[in-house]
């Protein structure tokens, strides 16, 4: 039996910003949009809102939150005086790199990770000597912070290691019988979340997150390359300790499919149809780039009945009919909640081409949330 809906939808006008800057004051959390995804907020320095966050996602406290900030944040020196970083800290390298950083970005989809100030609970940090910062480019995160005054720590709105969301009904579906106020910022411009890059002491750049802010355009700001960090599925091990390998996950199984489904071999179909086979399933079908779903549709169904298979195929979404990559980011998380609400019983994705641009981050958030195709 699914749980009674608590939690209300609210237009975002003054006198609802007021309510849920009320209830922010109060320590308790509220479903916020930014322009990557929805975030369940609460104020970042009150320890009990961040064990409310913790409780309602169900999320192991190992993995620290991002901590969101007003427009008048914009620079080390700001966020210092706001008692968020420690300025002592911080090397003049990292600090001239991090403010370039700000500079170029914010508001917008990067996290910046830098010493933490003492003041910063320890339960935001999960224990760590850094603190992850961003400053979201959506207006009802910002009237939100600046009408409850104070910094909000935000994690995405879903329940640990499942689809973020990147509407309100979908916050409303993933945490509607633990909260109590969603505001309604529409849907999500970037669709993906940001990306999180810690600033090192000698001002070089880490990558820990890939997101909705690509590689290349970090690059060009900073002059140089940016190291990836690689992820790991220990948790606590992590350079990022919440880069899980499982992650965003569908509640059907997911598989990816290794190439886009008109290159793959007759070994790789027939994978796919033993899939079908042992789950005896109608499928759902996450296209990387198509101008005709049709087309798809007849491939699956010819390729499959050669292995004797008559399935039936439910859902096919296309991410990008022309392959744009922002709109494939767009889109990513609200196919994959549509595919899984939809009543197709396997989910196979196509890859999402290579590691640039907002494809490294799409194919990051596909690797976690489906299984390879062996
Ligand atoms: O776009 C976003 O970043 C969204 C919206 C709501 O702002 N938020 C979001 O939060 O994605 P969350 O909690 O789902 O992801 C935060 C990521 C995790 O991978 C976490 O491990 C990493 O940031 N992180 C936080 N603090 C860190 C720290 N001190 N050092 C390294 N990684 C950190
Ligand atoms: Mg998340």
């Amino acid at each position: 039996m699914t749980p009674p809906m608590r939690a209300e939808i609210l237009t975002p006008t003054p006198r609802n910003l007021a309510i849920a800057a009320e209830a922010i004051r109060n320590g308790e959390v509220v479903g916020m949009p930014t322009e990557t995804v929805y975030g369940l907020a609460g104020a970042a320095l009150m320890p009990d809102a961040l064990a409310r966050i913790f409780s309602a996602k169900e999320r192991p406290t190992f993995d620290p939150l991002i901590i969101h900030v007003g427009l008048a944040a914009k620079g080390t020196y700001a966020l210092e005086h706001l008692q968020l970083i420690d300025g002592k800290a911080l090397s003049d390298a990292a600090r001239s790199r991090a403010d370039a950083l700000i500079n170029a970005f914010w508001p917008g989809p990067l996290t910046l990770v830098l010493p933490k100030h003492e003041k910063v609970p320890e339960l935001a940090t999960s224990g760590l000597s850094t603190v992850a910062l961003r400053m979201p480019a959506h207006r009802v995160a910002q009237w939100l912070i600046a009408t409850a005054g104070v910094p909000l720590a935000a994690p995405s709105a879903n329940r640990f290691g499942r689809i973020s969301p990147t509407t309100a009904q979908a916050v409303a579906d993933e945490l509607g019988d633990r909260i109590d106020w969603i505001l309604d910022g529409g849907s999500c411009e970037v669709g993906v979340e940001s990306t999180v890059l810690r600033v090192e002491t000698d001002g070089a750049v880490t990558m820990l997150r890939p997101g909705g802010l690509e590689r290349s355009r970090i690059e060009e700001v900073i002059g140089c390359a940016v190291t990836v960090a690689s992820s790991t599925s220990k948790p606590g091990a992590q350079e990022a300790p919440g880069m899980l390998e499982s992650h965003y996950s569908p509640v059907k199984p997911l598989y990816l499919l290794p190439q886009p489904l008109s290159q793959l071999s007759a070994a790789e179909w027939s994978a796919v149809a033993g899939k079908v086979r042992e789950g005896d399933a109608t499928l759902g079908v996450l296209l990387r780039q198509c101008a005709d779903t049709h087309d798809a549709e007849r491939l699956i169904r010819t390729q499959l009945q050669s292995a004797g298979i008559t399935a039936s195929v439910v859902t096919i979404l296309t991410l990008s009919r022309d392959g744009n990559a922002a709109e494939a980011a767009r889109r990513l998380f609200s196919s994959l909640r549509e595919l899984d609400n939809s009543p197709a019983q396997i989910l196979f994705a196509e890859p999402s081409g290579g590691d640039q641009g907002l494809d490294f981050a799409i194919a990051d958030r596909l690797g976690r949330a489906g299984r390879k195709l062996p």
